[in-house]
């Protein structure tokens, strides 16, 4: 395995990785550790070159040490990306990468996202400790849990906002989009979904009566909530105009492309739940498993409801993006475990 060591300002420590014996290559950032060892999932994706995986790492990364900060987890924030291409050997990838999680010595922990599948999480597990799969007894599914998560963010909006019977566009129906619709569709809630996949759209349709949208309305959909469960950066300056949803409130990492496209939908009356707020379930199960051994999470992920409703309150309160709240507490959070000189190194 070859690693190339990049130096980013405010970054702990960010590695390209290559084995070209198997076709694995990516990025791996660790972005802060003050509050404990960086937590964060691995994604497989068809990027174009470096340049854009490395900006997806490196957002994506620094997403989970805000994400951790708010949960007030003990942990930092990293991420790992691989290209996918015809070339990859899976088995062999995924062996390999493993073995470079495990020569981190539980500096950064790991477990699924976009692209990753359970397959691939047992086969790293061959080769590290430090990952998080479904069949570890007693941690139970991630997936669920994020997008449990996501719904007690979306109860606090809806409560906040007193609308009712709330119709949901979902965009995306992969593990944590599908997991979210089943919730929704128990709650009787209205339900439209839009993948590019068309048997997952087909799958909802029939399990959840959902109605079935093209992917390219999904963002510009009337109606109450619009779910990003799909990729980040969705919402930009140059498409808020185009939402027609009241709340946007999903589990896609980075929804918003800018802080500036969150003051765009503030301005426009529409409520943002921000993401790592809201899709922190996996994360508070993972981290309280992980590192804190408990047996069940289901309060503190249920307290996502309670930090939506305070964040949303200081946002109206204050005239400010709930985006610019949430970065705000994170901050606070870790400039203190900065002062009390905790960290790992
Ligand atoms: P996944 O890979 O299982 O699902 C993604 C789905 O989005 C796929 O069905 C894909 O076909 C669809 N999709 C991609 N581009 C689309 C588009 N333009 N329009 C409509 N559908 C599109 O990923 P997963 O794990 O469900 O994650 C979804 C999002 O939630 C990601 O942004 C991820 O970073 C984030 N997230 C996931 C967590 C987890 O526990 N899995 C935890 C926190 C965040």
């Amino acid at each position: 395995m070859q690693l190339e060591e990049i130096s980013v300002p405010g970054y702990k420590r960010v590695v390209r990785f290559e084995d070209s014996t198997c076709g694995l290559r990516g990025f791996l950032s660790i972005h802060d550790t003050t509050l404990g060892p960086a937590l964060g999932g691995t994604r497989i994706w068809h990027y174009p070159s470096d340049s854009p995986a490395l900006e997806d790492v490196l957002r994506l990364s620094r997403a989970m040490t805000y994400k951790a900060a708010l949960a007030e987890l003990p942990c930092g924030g990293g991420k790992a990306v691989i290209f996918s291409h015809p070339g990859l050997q899976r088995e062999a990838a995924f062996t390999a990468y493993g073995h470079l999680v495990e020569s981190l010595e539980g500096q950064f922990f790991t477990g699924p996202d976009v692209g990753v599948t359970e397959t691939d999480l047992e086969i790293m597990k061959t080769t590290t400790r430090f990952v998080a799969v479904h069949s570890d007894p007693g941690l139970g599914d991630l997936n669920q849990m994020t997008a449990q998560g996501v719904w007690y963010g979306m109860r606090a909006c809806l409560d906040f906002t007193g609308l009712e019977k709330p119709r949901v566009v979902i965009q995306g129906l992969g593990h944590v989009g599908m997991a979210l619709a089943r919730i929704l569709a128990a709650d009787g809630f209205g339900l439209a979904v839009a993948d590019i996949d068309a048997l997952r759209a087909a799958e909802a349709r029939k399990n959840f009566d959902a109605t079935v949208i093209d992917p390219a309305i999904a963002l510009s959909t009337d109606c109450t909530v619009l779910a990003p469960c799909a990729l980040g950066g969705v919402i930009q300056r140059s498409n808020s105009n185009a939402i027609r949803a009241r709340i946007i409130c999903g589990s896609a990492n980075n929804i918003l492309a800018s802080l500036e496209a969150g003051d765009d939908l503030a301005q426009r009356d529409i409520l943002y739940a921000p993401d790592y707020l809201v899709n922190a379930g996996g994360l508070i199960r993972g981290a309280e498993f992980q590192l804190l051994k408990k047996p069940d999470s289901h309060v503190s992920i249920g307290s996502i409801y309670d930090r939506t409703m305070q964040v949303l309150t200081l946002a109206k309160h204050r005239a400010v993006s709930p985006a610019r709240i949430a970065d705000e507490l994170a901050e606070a959070r870790l400039r203190q475990g900065h002062s009390s000189g905790a960290s790992v190194s």
